[in-house]
């Protein structure tokens, strides 16, 4: 059922291009001694509670707190996402399916992804904490199917590039914050169309009969990983009360599906051209 996971000799050569002239150095960044805790962290208009009653209760302080907190949870998100990423990666990595230039681009694709985790490892633990994401854990080797292992990956990519974009053109938050998420969106614009190409040729492998089941699980780990970005630990740090009542207020509210909706929109429309989520419900 499985065949490579190897996009094209042309889109393999681009992607092994960019990494090699794209490549940036952790020692380039300049970080601060401290944030100005007065000075918006991410952009309050993308933070979870934005436009609930949660909000309306919090005051300015609580609000600039919940900035750094949910981004330091953002980060732990796309952190503790790239982890099963990079293992998968090793596993495929020299398994006979592959050309040179293939195997090549997988070793930069890991070496960026390691180099990103260090960056967001970093960054919480300096300025908050790494959160744990006991859904993303790893669970030895990748026993995934091809599908899986790429929506997986697409999901933390895609829904990742959306808040790295809003992050970076962001004048109101610190440079540091704004140049980690430009640096992470530049490579991982590379990633995606790699992974796109994955997933296709994936989906293309796989027996009619499978499909269903695979709509179901893609289903219910898109909505998981959605929920996810709202965090109540992050909540709780930001001095919200009875966090995990305003998680559940939050993922029910029409504001935050909405924002969910605007981040995942071209990723759903992905996975709906190759049939891995049911088509939009009729009003
Ligand atoms: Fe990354
Ligand atoms: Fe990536």
């Amino acid at each position: 059922m499985v065949r490579s996971m190897s996009p094209s000799a042309d889109l393999d050569g681009r992607l092994v291009r960019g990494s090699v002239s794209g490549v940036w150095s952790l020692d380039g960044l300049a970080w601060p001694d401290a944030l100005d805790r007065d000075q918006w962290a991410s952009s309050p208009e993308w933070l979870s509670i934005f436009g609930t009653p949660a909000w309306e209760a919090a005051d300015e302080r609580t609000r600039k707190r919940l900035s750094l907190t949910e981004l330091a949870a953002f980060f732990s998100l796309t952190l503790h996402g790239e982890r099963p990423l990079v293992a998968g990666l090793v596993h495929r990595m020299h398994d006979g399916r592959r050309d040179r230039l293939a195997s090549r681009y997988l070793h930069h694709f890991l070496e960026e992804e390691s180099r990103h985790m260090v960056m967001f490892g970093e960054f919480c633990d300096r300025y908050h904490r790494v959160y744990p994401m006991p859904r993303l854990a790893l669970g030895g080797p990748d026993p995934d199917d091809e599908v899986r292992f790429g929506v997986r990956a697409l999901v933390v990519e895609e829904v990742g590039l959306h808040f790295n974009a809003v992050y970076a053109a962001d004048e109101r938050l610190p440079p540091i914050v704004r140049q980690i998420n430009a640096l992470h969106r530049r490579d991982e614009l590379r990633h995606v169309a790699w992974g796109r190409e994955a997933l296709r040729e994936a989906v293309a492998a796989v027996d009619e009969d499978a499909l269903p089941k695979l709509r179901r699980w893609t289903t219910t780990y898109l909505r998981q990983s959605l929920e996810d970005l709202c965090n109540a630990r992050a909540l709780a740090d930001a001095g919200i009360p009875e966090p995990h009542e305003v998680r559940a207020a939050t993922l029910a509210h029409p504001a935050f599906r909405a924002r969910c909706a605007e981040a995942a929109a071209p990723l759903v429309a992905r996975l709906r051209d190759l049939r891995l989520l049911e088509p939009p419900e009729s009003p």
